[in-house]
């Protein structure tokens, strides 16, 4: 980044977010990214914000595309700050026509459309007993269907760029978490990415997945410094992750270095899936 004002506009965000390594580089530039649920709630950073401002501060012009006009407004406010390209759609993923425009946007815009990050996700509470059909309806259609319905509007350019899809899952789709709708739909997301990978695979797009962990955004409770002690003792590294870890993921899962990877599922955990809840419990390792 040769632009001072730039440089030291993203010194102050990489401050202001906890970045715990430099953000700007090149190894995504001439590229485009479409990122979904990619707006920022303010001072907690979601995963869809950072792959945003990350993607960006590597080159990488990003549309935003959010059903939260603010927040959206918020993350492509970030980026111009410090002198990326990034465009807003607002729409959600239940609809077909709003994916579409979202996937057009992005070619009209930049040109093309290299990657696509599907992240959007609400997390509803509730186990099998309780779970209502409004919860588990929604939270498939957000979560597990949105993620088919984007993708699929987004086939054609991604094959003519040869591009990459991320899906971001979570170890909810591994583990029970008694959050059935959540898990159910996370678990979906994972049998997908494979599904896609191989059907996509020869038209040159690599699809793979990030599960993550416990992290600190707004959907992972941040604001909860118990809950948030509890969750760092669970890994095998005994620290929490931020959105940052899953971001430097993706961005590794987009690149150069990752083109014989894909229907990858990547656990960006801190290893806490690879961890005995007896061990956990009796403070061993
Ligand atoms: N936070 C965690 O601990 C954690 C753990 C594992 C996985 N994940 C996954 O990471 C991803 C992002 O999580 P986060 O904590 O950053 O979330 P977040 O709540 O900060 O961001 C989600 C974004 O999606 C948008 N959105 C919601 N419904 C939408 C819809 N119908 N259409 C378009 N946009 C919509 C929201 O406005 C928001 O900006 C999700 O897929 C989540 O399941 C998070």
């Amino acid at each position: 980044m040769t632009n001072p004002e730039h440089a030291a506009a993203l010194a102050d965000i990489e401050r202001a977010f906890g970045a715990h390594l430099p953000l700007a580089g090149a190894r995504l530039a001439g590229k485009t990214a479409l990122i979904s649920g990619a707006g920022c709630a303010g001072e907690v950073l979601g995963t869809g914000a950072a792959m945003a401002i990350l993607f960006a501060a590597q080159g990488c012009d990003i549309t935003v595309f959010d059903i939260d006009r603010t927040r959206a407004a918020a993350t492509a406010a970030l980026i111009e700050r410090f002198g990326g390209r990034a465009q807003l759609v607002i729409g959600d993923v239940r609809s077909d026509a709003d994916c579409a425009a979202a996937v057009t946007a992005s070619v009209d815009r930049f040109g093309a459309l290299d990657f696509l990050i599907n992240n959007t996700a609400v997390a509803r509470p509730g186990g099998i007993a309780v779970v209502t059909d409004v919860d588990w309806n929604d939270t498939i259609d957000i979560n597990l269907s949105g993620v088919m319905r984007l993708s699929r509007a987004a086939v054609e350019p991604l094959a003519a760029a040869k591009g990459a899809i991320v899906n971001i899952a979570s170890i909810a789709g591994q583990l029970g978490f008694g959050v059935i709708a959540y898990a159910a739909s996370k678990g979906g997301v994972i049998a997908m990415t494979r599904d896609m990978a191989v059907t996509l695979g020869a038209r040159d797009v690599r699809v793979n997945c990030i599960a993550p962990g416990h992290i600190a955004t707004p959907m992972g409770g941040a604001h909860d410094l118990e809950k948030r002690a509890m969750r760092r003792k669970a890994t095998a590294l005994e620290t929490e992750g931020s959105a940052w870890d899953v971001a430097w993921a993706a961005l590794f899962l987009c690149g150069p270095e990752a083109r014989w990877i894909t229907a990858a599922i990547l656990n960006v955990d801190a290893g806490s899936t690879a961890r005995t809840t007896v061990n956990a419990l009796q403070g061993l390792p």
